[in-house]
């Protein structure tokens, strides 16, 4: 068992409790029995709670001072849900946990804050971040006891970006992706981490040789220095964190 846990590319170390609360958090979970997909939707809501982070309650405004959220969650086992332009949801993760079940994987605004209604989800003003956001997105990915990797993120976007703008989170391969005995989530700027596909080349790298260390490397190579960028990673036998910037980060294994 193991989960990897971040708390945002470009955010300060001083939210670092933040994040090893979260992962003890999804670590006692994992120990007590709870599958993959719990665990790492539960670590995120943590950190939607925090609102240091960017996400859920500190979620960055847009150009008009409102706030929009994008989360995903997905599994090894093929499932994917996905919310994006989400609005007065404090949790936007669990929403796209409930996703996953469906036959469909991404809802978008109103459709998204319709359906988190109509499956019980009660709205709530989320008033975000008054600062200019300069950490980025949170996320965990988390193994279980039965090998099963899951992959969660959630993020309130770029702070000044427009309304209805979507970033990478929710963008399978390049936000996220998890595959046979992999998991992978991104942070930093989205336009630049969904251009490159960068989660799905980076276990390419994996499927063909590379250590998970090295691969996470390999991905942040393709980006210059002022493009903020981080990773986190598991496979079936190492969890790793990487970032061109200050990221918060931490690791859970047995
Ligand atoms: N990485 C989050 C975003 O760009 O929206």
């Amino acid at each position: 068992m193991r989960i990897v846990v971040h708390g945002g590319a470009g955010h300060t170390g001083e939210v670092q409790d933040g994040v090893e609360t979260a992962a003890d958090v999804g670590w006692k979970l994992l120990d007590e029995g709870a599958d993959a997909i719990s665990a790492a939707v539960a670590t995120v809501v943590v950190l939607e709670d925090d609102s240091r982070f960017n996400a859920g309650t500190g979620a960055c405004r847009r150009t008009d001072g409102s706030v929009q959220t994008d989360a995903a969650v997905a599994c090894n086992d093929g499932r994917l849900g996905t919310v994006a332009a989400l609005e007065d949801i404090a949790n936007p993760v669990q929403v796209a946990r409930l996703v996953m079940d469906e036959d469909f994987d991404a809802l978008a605004g109103k459709g998204a804050l319709d359906y988190a209604r109509s499956r019980g989800i009660t709205p709530a003003m989320v008033a975000g971040s008054e600062k200019p956001w300069a950490g980025d997105t949170v996320g965990a990915v988390a193994q279980d006891a039965s090998g099963a990797i899951a992959v969660a993120s959630s993020t309130g976007g770029v702070s000044g970006r427009p309304v209805g703008r979507v970033g990478d989170t929710p963008h399978w391969g390049g936000g996220l992706w998890t595959d046979a005995g992999i998991g992978i989530a991104a942070t930093g700027i989205g336009e630049a981490i969904s251009r490159r596909l960068l989660c799905f080349r980076v276990a390419q790298q994996v499927a063909d040789g590379l250590s998970l260390a090295e691969a996470l490397e390999w991905g942040l190579a393709l980006y210059p220095a002022d493009v903020c960028i981080g990773l986190i990673a598991l496979s079936d036998s190492e969890g790793a964190g990487a970032s061109n910037a200050s990221m918060p980060w931490a690791l859970r294994q047995d």
